[in-house]
């Protein structure tokens, strides 16, 4: 056999072909990417964002040696309006000590000796108050890791700051702050950060998973979702507000805290500068997405006349990646620590809705984005897979406004990816290219990663038409799950990749600059069958997958005498059940014999896709 690639002869451009897709479900940013240690730091968990969350989630009183405390949560006086609560510990006896720990996330805080850990609180007192506050961590039995000591003195909301490094390795520890002496003190905003992150970037990644993931070199990142982008209310100051952007800069006390859609609760702490740090960090072009005004969760729409704020958020959003330091965003990210323009080139508008709200106002967007910065790549949005007619939708709705890519998702069986390994075969290049923003087969074995790797190899040769492609979910910690399968696995302490993972950093690592034509020859035969006639006559018959067959002949075995009856053709069946069962008729042959019994058929079969072989009936 012979591979003839012409590498003069230079095709379509993969461009960003193979990137990552960031979505904080199955606990990744909180208690997964975004390094925090502290769970519930600041007093914000609620019942709306979890039916069992309440505002001392994660957390426990400590009374030590006679000492006792009244623990409340309070919001009349907080740090600032959009982080109120905050916790109060009213000294009735000071015994050997009284206070608050924190359980962490998983096991609990994870510490490794010699490793140093940054605590910082914001604390106030009451006048009676004068004692000092021991910060420790300590490991369920008690033993002290590593200890610091603040003094509360004022009854200003003041931010304070220690550095503990531990003595023991504990991937089970608390996070303890207890006091002697009288009165009350209030503490909000409870962090602990390893010092070493990512790049030892301050509020930073998870060391480990940071890596991992910057190992598959992706072109791209997409994020923030996913369904939690566009699941909540309409009022960006509402507590249980849609994902809107500026809420998620600057301060981290200032940042309000909200309802992830995959119920938990989202500190906002990964915010959209980390983002794009993170992106720049790990050479990843930034795919922001955007909810466009309507939560189809929720059927919440925002009238058209009222759509403007939500296109100046994406306007503001370009700008602040994109913007001048003179610009009133760009200053913004300038102020942040960031002059040089991140360098956006794509934006998203909507996750997967179906709806028509949603489609009446992407048309807004597009246009008013296109107008302002027609450089900038707009993704428009699809329903699931399943939603059949509403991916039509989403492609006409493209197809009208020019859109440059549409979103694709689906997860689907292996069969499925096998057997529409085609699929992008006839799109065309004059449409908008896809966007396979989300996918995946149903599992995290070896087979499931083949298959995957097969299906790339669709995507990649149909450059034309495909531009974009991101396995989803990318991240899972194994106490707290979402959705499975997912690429990479955590718990408090450590991570993997799954065979899904290495099959994305292959192609990722190996993603070419562009496609080249080549030949193949001497690949041809792979199955020789003959088969005897059943019930009078042969028909072709396949368990789901597609083939070409072909050097199809009858031979009579009493003469020899052979007829042949095709050069050569190809079939793809369904999956149902009743196929399966009954075998598919994809070629009845009809020779006019009456007895049939004396003939054998024979012919050279591929299989093309699909899990099994096929049979004759
Ligand atoms: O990837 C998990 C979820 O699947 C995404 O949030 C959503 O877009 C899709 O339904």
């Amino acid at each position: 056999p012979t591979l003839t690639i012409h590498t003069q002869d230079r095709g379509q451009e993969l461009g960003d072909l193979f990137g990552i897709f960031f979505e904080d479900l199955n606990h990744a940013a909180d208690g997964g990417l975004y390094a925090e240690l502290v769970r519930n730091r600041s007093f914000e968990f609620d019942p709306i964002d979890r039916a069992e969350y309440h505002a001392l989630t994660a957390w426990e009183k400590i009374e030590r040696g006679g000492g006792k405390a009244e623990i409340a949560v309070e919001d009349g006086f907080p740090l600032n309006p959009r982080n109120p609560h905050y916790v109060v510990i009213d000294i009735q006896s000071e015994g050997d000590g009284v206070g608050i720990m924190n359980l962490g996330f998983n096991s609990g805080i994870p510490v490794k000796r010699g490793e140093t850990y940054l605590f910082s609180v914001y604390a106030r007192r009451e006048a009676s108050f004068d004692e000092p506050v021991v910060v420790t961590i300590e490991g369920t039995d008690g033993s002290v890791h590593g200890e610091a000591t603040i003094m509360v003195q004022s009854s200003e909301w003041t931010k304070y700051e220690a550095k503990l490094t531990a003595i023991d390795t504990d991937f089970s520890s608390r996070l303890v702050m207890v006091t002697k002496g009288k009165g009350k003190f209030y503490l909000d905003m409870v962090s602990l950060f390893p010092e070493k992150t990512f790049l030892n970037r301050p509020n930073g990644m998870r060391e480990d998973i940071a890596a991992l993931i910057a190992d598959l070199k992706p072109k791209f990142m997409r994020f923030p979702g996913g369904c939690l982008i566009h699941d909540g209310s309409l009022n960006p100051d509402d507590r249980d507000s849609m994902y809107r952007w500026k809420n998620t800069l600057g301060d981290l006390a200032q940042r309000p805290a909200r309802r992830n859609n995959w119920s938990y609760n989202q500190t906002l702490g990964l915010g959209y500068y980390e983002y794009f740090l993170f992106c720049e960090d790990i050479g990843a072009k930034p795919i922001p997405i955007l909810p466009a005004g309507y939560n189809p969760h929720h059927k919440l729409i925002v009238p058209i006349n009222e759509l403007q704020p939500w296109i100046d958020d994406a306007f503001d959003l370009i700008e602040f990646a994109n913007g001048d330091p003179s610009t009133e965003w760009g200053g913004i990210r300038t102020k942040l620590g960031h002059p040089e323009p991140f360098g956006l080139e794509y934006i998203g508008i909507g996750n997967e809705e179906v709806g028509e709200p949603f489609f009446e106002r992407y048309a807004y967007f597009h246009k008013a984005i296109k107008e302002k910065y027609p450089d900038i790549q707009i993704i428009n949005s699809s329903g699931p897979f399943a939603a059949g007619s509403e991916y039509d939708r989403g492609w006409k709705s493209a197809r009208e406004n020019k859109s440059d890519f549409v979103d694709e998702h689906y997860y689907q069986t292996p069969e499925w990816f096998l057997a529409n390994y085609h699929r992008y075969d006839d799109f065309k290049a004059e449409d908008p290219k896809v966007f396979l923003g989300e996918y995946a087969s149903w599992g995290n074995t070896y087979y499931n990663a083949l298959v995957e790797a097969a299906f790339m190899t669709g995507l990649e040769k149909n450059a034309h038409a495909v531009g974009l492609a991101c396995y989803a979910p990318m991240l899972c910690n194994v106490d707290y799950i979402n959705w499975k399968p997912d690429m990479i696995w955590f718990n408090n302490h450590e991570v993997y990749g799954t065979a899904n993972y290495y099959v994305q950093k292959l192609f990722m690592h190996h993603q070419g600059d562009q496609l080249l034509p080549i030949e193949a020859n001497g690949f041809e035969e792979k199955q020789e069958i003959k088969a005897k006639p059943i019930n009078g006559a042969f028909a072709l018959g396949t368990d789901r997958c597609s083939f070409r067959f072909w050097d199809m002949k009858v031979v009579n075995n009493d003469t020899g005498e052979t007829r042949e009856l095709h050069g050569g053709s190809s079939a793809e069946l369904s999956d149902t059940d009743e196929d399966r069962l009954n075998g598919t008729s994809i070629q009845t042959l009809e020779l006019g014999e009456s007895d049939w019994s004396n003939y054998t058929l024979s012919l050279k079969a591929q299989r093309m896709s699909g899990p099994k072989g096929f049979n004759l009936y």
